[in-house]
């Protein structure tokens, strides 16, 4: 329970990783903001098994595409529980297409959500946090991997890790730390949509211990990266990956 009386902000914390993520941080005693796009119920379904396992959660709706959204994201959770210590930047789309199919649409709506909102919301972290404040960016081991049809994903992931590596001098004065995490593959709806059972199996075996990733993985890395003792790990990018890449 060492984050006791830390509050954290999940991005996206209603399913997948995200629910993962704030069901690690509130056992380690965090009272987790779960943020949710348009999802309620799968963000109330996450709030009542943080409170069932002895936890504290409350839900939030914000689109982080919108700024003023995650101005409000903010704003609500420090009147409600009046601090902020932890950001998890971990809401994000991925939809992949050669390039000759991309639209200018399918760019923006990427870049709204996974740079834009990722960016904004480190920017009200500045704002309400005091020393000790803890940001964690999710981006992805396709950085390294260069496979086709992932440009735009990959290009927008390539923002969050040198917004992270930017402005861990710009919030170290201020005793902010700001890493990222890069997963590889995690058995989650936005890896598995579109795959058929075997390309999901292949996938899996491209890492040491030939499974695919689980949530609970990238919330163990998460975790690490938010303790007190990780107060020297800043601007760096933590490939979460079972050595896949
Ligand atoms: N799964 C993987 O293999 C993998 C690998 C590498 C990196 N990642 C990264 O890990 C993160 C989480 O991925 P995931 O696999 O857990 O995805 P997921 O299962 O699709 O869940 C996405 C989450 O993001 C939220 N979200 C989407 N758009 C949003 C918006 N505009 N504003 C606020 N919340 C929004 C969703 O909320 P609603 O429920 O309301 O829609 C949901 O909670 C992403 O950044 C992704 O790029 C995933």
């Amino acid at each position: 329970m060492h984050l006791q009386g830390n509050v954290a902000i999940v991005t996206g914390g209603s399913r997948g990783i995200g629910r993962a993520i704030a069901e690690r941080l509130a056992s380690d005693g965090a009272y987790v903001v779960v943020n949710y796009a348009g999802n309620r119920g799968k963000a109330e379904e996450t709030v009542q098994a943080i409170v069932q396992a002895g936890g504290k959660a409350v839900a939030i709706q914000a689109d982080v595409s919108g700024v003023r959204e995650v101005e409000r994201l903010f704003s609500e959770t420090a009147e409600k529980l009046g601090r902020v210590d932890i950001l998890i930047n971990n809401a994000g789309i991925m939809e992949t297409q050669p390039i000759g199919e991309v639209k200018e649409a399918d760019f923006d709506k990427h870049f709204a959500i996974n740079v834009k909102g990722t960016y904004f919301a480190c920017q009200q972290a500045a704002k309400h946090m005091k020393p000790g404040g803890r940001i964690v960016n999710l981006s992805t081991s396709v950085v390294g991997g260069m496979f086709p049809g992932y440009s735009v994903y990959a290009a927008t992931k390539g923002a969050v890790e040198q917004i992270t590596r930017q402005l861990a001098k710009e919030l170290g004065p201020k005793g902010i730390t700001i890493n990222a995490i890069a997963p590889g593959p995690v058995a989650t709806e936005l890896f598995t949509a579109g795959k058929t059972e075997e390309q999901i199996e292949a996938l899996s075996r491209l890492n040491a211990f030939q499974r695919l990733g689980r949530p609970e993985d990238i919330a163990g890395a998460v975790a690490m990266l938010v303790h007190r003792q990780s107060q020297w790990i800043t601007g760096q990018t933590v490939r979460a990956n079972g050595g896949y890449v």
